[in-house]
């Protein structure tokens, strides 16, 4: 017998969406990256809880009006703003240890890599939480176009730095905004670089062009508009860690037994639906990822 054992992540699509927007999708997956960017108008579906396995998504327009953008504003309602934001022609660099220092455009990154779908769940620190179809492609792929030495260990993302963003001028903030993960981490299958989402580019006030998704660790890690990523073979400098350094750690992962100083982790609300559910270890992600902490058990892996 024949046993397929879904993973975590791939709550099919045919559990969210009618049957129609799902083929409508999985042509246009099947195109390229430019073809994906050139069709904004992609419609999709509400979700539809009665076949999502668990939870169901989270209508795009919560997804995409409740936002931490520091950058722009410490309130949550700063999507108006962010249109201001100009994300085209952009550019990112590969710096640190790697083969070679280089720069690249974003349409020539999205050449060399296949864009697929994936829905994640995302849960901030805040302890609220969605659940989003994410376009995009493996950070695996990020590191292959990279080439990091064998020798680096650590990654950091860099937010680029735009006119619109009237949030730098708070001079409490260590701007720019930075955060990272280790090597393994990047790697791993879930670890994700995300152009898109609801099938469309994705909007600034999410992230555009491209933005880190882990959906394992809380939402702060999870650096938006990269203009730069380095690599290390120490720990890089964290934003939220520089700040708050007994609130923030640099591993981040999900856990509702580890409180955070303002915020209980035990629960989340989901955006957009007045419902708390419970949080989980690894936020539900520990199969694919609790093996990548079996050697840093010494370290603070949850805050
Ligand atoms: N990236 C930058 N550059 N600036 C930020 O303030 N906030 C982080 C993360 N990435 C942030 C950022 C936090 S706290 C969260 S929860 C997510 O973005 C929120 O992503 P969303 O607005 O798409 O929900």
């Amino acid at each position: 017998m024949r046993i397929i054992r879904r993973r975590g992540w791939e709550i099919a699509e045919s559990q969210v969406t009618p049957e129609s927007a799902v083929l409508n999708r999985r042509s246009l997956l099947g195109g390229s990256a430019a073809l994906l960017a050139a069709a904004p108008g992609l419609a999709h579906a509400e979700p539809n809880a009665k076949y999502a396995p668990g939870r169901a998504l989270t209508e795009e327009k919560y997804a995409t009006t409740y936002n931490n953008y520091y950058e722009f504003s410490d309130s949550k309602n700063l999507w108006r703003q962010a249109q201001g934001m100009k994300t085209s022609p952009w550019t990112i660099e590969f710096a640190g240890m790697v083969k070679q220092p280089r720069k690249i455009a974003f349409e020539d990154l999205l050449k060399q890599v296949s864009v697929e779908e994936r829905i994640y769940r995302h849960r901030c620190v805040e302890a609220w939480a969605m659940t989003v179809p994410w376009t995009g492609f493996p950070m695996a792929e990020l590191l292959r176009i990279a080439e990091p030495l064998a020798s680096a260990k650590y990654l950091a993302f860099e937010t680029g730095q735009d006119k619109a963003m009237v949030g730098l001028n708070e001079p409490m903030y260590p701007w720019p905004f930075i955060d990272g993960l280790a090597i393994d981490e990047a790697a791993n299958e879930l670890a994700f670089i995300t152009t898109g989402m609801y099938g469309k580019p994705l909007p600034p006030q999410n992230g555009a062009p491209l933005r880190v998704t882990t959906p394992w660790k809380y939402g702060f890690k999870q650096v938006k508009a990269v203009v730069k990523v380095t690599f290390t073979e120490t720990q890089p400098r964290c934003f939220w860690h520089d700040i708050l350094p007994n609130e923030y750690g640099f591993w981040a992962n999900v856990n509702p037994a580890v409180s955070h100083p303002r915020w209980s982790q035990a629960d989340e609300r989901l955006l957009g639906v007045d419902e708390t559910v419970p949080t989980q270890i690894y936020n539900g992600y520990g199969d694919f990822v609790a093996s990548l902490y079996s050697n840093r058990k010494s370290e603070k892996l949850f805050m």
